[in-house]
């Protein structure tokens, strides 16, 4: 458990020059003290409005399940390469992707040439998945580990997430239980990414994960211990994230964004692993139910402020943005403009 001097200690430590990555304490929240939750929704409002990114602490995960998920994960990826391509990614977007296999296609965010990210992951949603569409998932074989913990870091990622709802609602201006019935659980169009990225040296604009932003609502990052998460800032300039033992960070996608009319920033941000040894990372992406259409809220448009997208259902918008902005398996051209199949990258 941290303390609140803990977090003034934490929050001067990791401090980047000039600029400053919020560290939110959830455990007053959590536990329900008196005037908790608009103090942090009044923190989250700043972290959410100046950066778009944040820590969270005393948020309730156990760091056991965490080092479980890692260890699970290294296990999956320790698998040979014709085992994970039995699961190659299908058409609903489940399912291993090997190393080169994925290109954030459209990401305005790079300067140079764009080639296929360096590491491989494995996607997925609830295996009988939202209503709207049924979405199977691809376990390994003899992988019951891996699912079972998998599947436990989902749950526990989505009962966090829809959890800190009312301190989104709050820090919008909007009464607490504004987002309750847009976010049942399991509802959600929810997924996880599972990733491993190796240590090995990367070429002249080649990344592990190439600079984008996400499509979400929240993403709830894990990831083992190894540094190397950049993201740009306001100022124009990649800040290295800083790694804070036991805290996951949290950042807003396009889709909080478009809802509250620009006024939540969705943060470019990109991987390069520069350890020796693998980095592992996890991050889950929350959305509301497929029929839930994001239009303007109430408090960030008026007469002056007018909305600036039209209204529109949260499925249209996923699919839209991953088509528009994620290329994946069969869908990667290498830098000569030639197709990759899936098989080929590996
Ligand atoms: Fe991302």
């Amino acid at each position: 458990m941290w303390t609140e001097q803990d977090k003034h200690t934490l929050q001067e430590e990791y401090a980047i020059t000039g600029e400053t990555i919020p560290i939110i304490d959830l455990g007053p929240f959590l536990t329900d003290e008196p005037g908790a939750a608009q103090t942090i929704a009044n923190e989250m409002r700043d972290a959410l409005e100046r950066i778009g990114f944040f820590f969270i602490i005393n948020h309730g995960i156990p760091k056991s399940l965490r080092d479980r998920l890692v260890s699970a994960t290294a296990g999956f990826y320790d698998l040979p390469l014709e085992q994970k391509m039995v699961l190659k990614v299908n058409e609903e977007g489940n399912g291993y992707v090997p190393t080169r296999g994925e290109l954030p296609k459209t990401s305005p965010y790079y300067t140079g040439t764009r080639k296929p990210d360096v590491s491989e992951c494995y996607l997925l949603q609830r295996d009988w998945g939202p209503i709207y569409r049924p979405t199977q998932n691809q376990w390994p074989e003899n992988g019951s580990n891996f699912r079972t913990t998998v599947m436990e870091f989902f749950d526990a990622a989505e009962d966090l997430s829809i959890r800190m709802l009312p301190l989104y609602a709050l820090a919008l201006g909007l009464k607490p239980d504004f987002f309750d019935d847009k976010f049942p659980k399991y509802q959600g169009l929810n997924f996880l990414r599972v990733a491993r990225m190796p240590p090995d040296r990367l070429d002249e604009d080649e990344f592990n994960v190439g600079p984008h932003t996400d499509s979400s609502f929240i993403t709830l990052l894990a990831t083992s211990d190894q540094p190397g998460l950049e993201i740009l800032s306001q100022s124009g300039r990649w800040l290295k994230m800083p790694l804070i033992p036991n805290a996951f960070v949290i950042n807003s996608g396009d889709m909080l964004t478009r809802w509250s009319n620009g006024r939540v920033l969705s943060t470019p941000h990109r991987v390069i692993n520069a350890s020796d040894t693998y980095r592992y990372s996890i991050p889950f992406f929350l959305h509301p139910t497929p029929d839930t259409v994001i239009e303007c809220l109430p408090t960030c448009c008026g007469p002056d402020n007018p909305a600036k997208e039209p209204p529109i259902t949260s499925a249209a918008y996923l699919q839209w943005f991953l088509e528009e902005n994620f290329a994946l398996g069969d869908q990667v051209y290498n830098e000569a403009g030639e197709q990759v199949t899936v098989s080929e990258t590996a």
